[in-house]
């Protein structure tokens, strides 16, 4: 037991803010307080991501920072958590001299050993990943947020092994968390008054644990809890599971946007990436989701500039996107990574200037697309979550529609946590403006719109 605080930074996906999350509860349980701020902290961890080379670099600034409050405070200790553990552990403790503590993703038990391992004045490391580790017993504590929103990890690793990414090396192989301890913690979240939960992992539609498959989860824990929205990520194109679909469909709480990967948009450049689908597949699989789920919101992430891209290749990605007409777009461009198929492979050989002119006419097209699909919804009426104060204005709201759509309204009597029935007023490329009908409920609003 010891009493220290700490702090917690964290880079990188929603997967490892949720992982931020069963570290916080690990140390509280062994005595220690969270606070808020590094300057505060006895021990300062930082979660780090190692997705593209930009994420890595953001966090070696960071550490260099800390490196200052070192001086001031000998006692500190400096920790650097998650993926980018494993790759640089040599760096981190040899060369840099920066940090006392390296721990993996799947080694997030032995954070307090290892603290007491650098209280004896060792350097502590551990980057062991494990094939069972699911953390499925720890309650996550989730000391940021807005109280209204949270994750659940249902599934981590990956197997997957697209030919640009890191992550099957920084988080290991893929295994599922038991449905029991999902259903605990997501019955947790609804006694502390939280209404919306999105259900995570690397490639969420393989999740499968004993007999039961992503379907049966998603349709269990969304009777269970008829008042909480629930959406996941990320899915994988290659196995969606059709049956899912009809139930987004059918389900009030089951949220009609769904967030599909496509990567790129030509054949060549599937197989390139290791993608196991064509550009048809993906299209009809989309066109399918729209069939079903009438109203549903797509969206997809993106790279441009991968290995020998050609100009056609980035026309046909462009094409893709056009034709889905995705509501939301993660783009970026291609960053090597160490260890990857495509760096023993293949040949970073796209230069710098053209990844960065192919992807901002990636995202002015979206832009574009976006804008056009936002003016559509002018009179649609949402049912919308209040997350908080507008960033704009403290007379407005801010939440989300079922289609994962930005929304801001007059804040009138609304609080945090409420449903509240809006009809759009107007529209920017990122956000719907509306005004409030009434406060609402997910049961009361999808039988009213039934009856409509
Ligand atoms: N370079 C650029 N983007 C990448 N992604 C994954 N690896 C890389 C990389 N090496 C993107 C993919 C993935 C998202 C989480 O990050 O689009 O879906
Ligand atoms: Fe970054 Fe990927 Fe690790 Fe998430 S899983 S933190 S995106 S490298």
């Amino acid at each position: 037991m010891n009493n220290r605080r700490f702090y917690i930074e964290t880079y990188g996906c929603q997967m490892n803010f949720a992982d931020s999350e069963v570290v916080n509860s690990i140390l509280m349980n062994d005595g220690m307080t969270p606070v808020q701020r590094a300057e505060d902290a006895d021990v300062i961890f930082v979660n780090t991501c190692s997705i593209r080379e930009n994420a890595e670099t953001r966090v070696w600034n960071r550490l260099k920072e800390f490196r200052s409050l070192k001086k001031d405070n000998k006692e500190l200790t400096v920790g650097v958590l998650g993926c980018m553990a494993e790759r640089v552990r040599d760096q981190i403790i040899d060369r840099e001299k920066l940090v006392d503590l390296v721990v993996g993703p799947d080694a997030y038990r032995d954070i307090p050993n290892l603290l007491s391992e650098v209280d004896d004045g060792r350097k502590a490391v551990n980057v062991l990943l494990s094939l069972e580790e699911t953390y499925a017993d720890i309650s996550p504590v989730r000391t940021s947020g807005n109280g209204v929103t949270a994750f659940v990890s249902i599934l981590r690793g990956c197997d997957n092994m697209c030919a640009f990414c890191v992550v099957p090396f920084t988080r290991g192989r893929e295994r599922s968390r038991p449905i029991d301890s999902i259903l605990r913690e997501i019955d947790e979240l609804n006694h502390q008054g939280y209404k919306e939960i999105t259900l995570l992992g690397q490639n969420v539609n393989s999740y499968k644990h004993e007999s039961i498959d992503f379907t049966q989860l998603m349709d269990e824990a969304s009777s269970q809890n008829p008042e909480i929205r629930f959406r996941f990520s990320s899915p994988h194109p290659k196995d969606f599971p059709i049956q899912l679909l009809h139930l987004i469909a059918e389900r009030p709480n089951l949220c009609s946007y769904i967030h599909i990967p496509a990567q790129a948009g030509s054949d060549s450049m599937l197989e390139r990436m290791r993608r196991p689908y064509t550009r048809e597949e993906y299209l009809s699989l989309t066109e399918l989701m729209k069939e079903t789920i009438p109203g549903v919101s797509l969206s997809t992430d993106i790279i441009a500039g991968f290995c020998d891209e050609t100009e056609e290749e980035h026309q046909e990605t462009m094409s893709l996107m056009k034709t889905v007409e995705y509501d939301l777009a993660y783009m970026f461009a291609y960053s090597e990574r160490e260890r990857t198929l495509a760096h023993r492979k293949y040949e970073d050989n796209i230069p710098e200037e053209v990844k960065k002119r192919r992807l901002s006419e990636i995202i002015k097209q979206q832009m574009s697309i976006q804008e056009k699909n936002n003016l559509k919804e002018l009179g649609n009426r949402h049912l919308v979550l209040v997350e908080g104060t507008s960033k704009r204005s403290d007379d407005q709201l801010s939440g989300r529609s079922d289609t994962n759509k930005v929304v801001v309204f007059d804040r009138k009597d609304f609080q945090k946590g409420d449903y509240v029935e809006v009809e759009v007023t107007g529209s920017t490329s990122a956000t719907l403006i509306a005004k409030s009908i009434k406060k609402s409920s997910i049961t009361d609003f999808y039988s009213e719109s039934v009856l409509v």
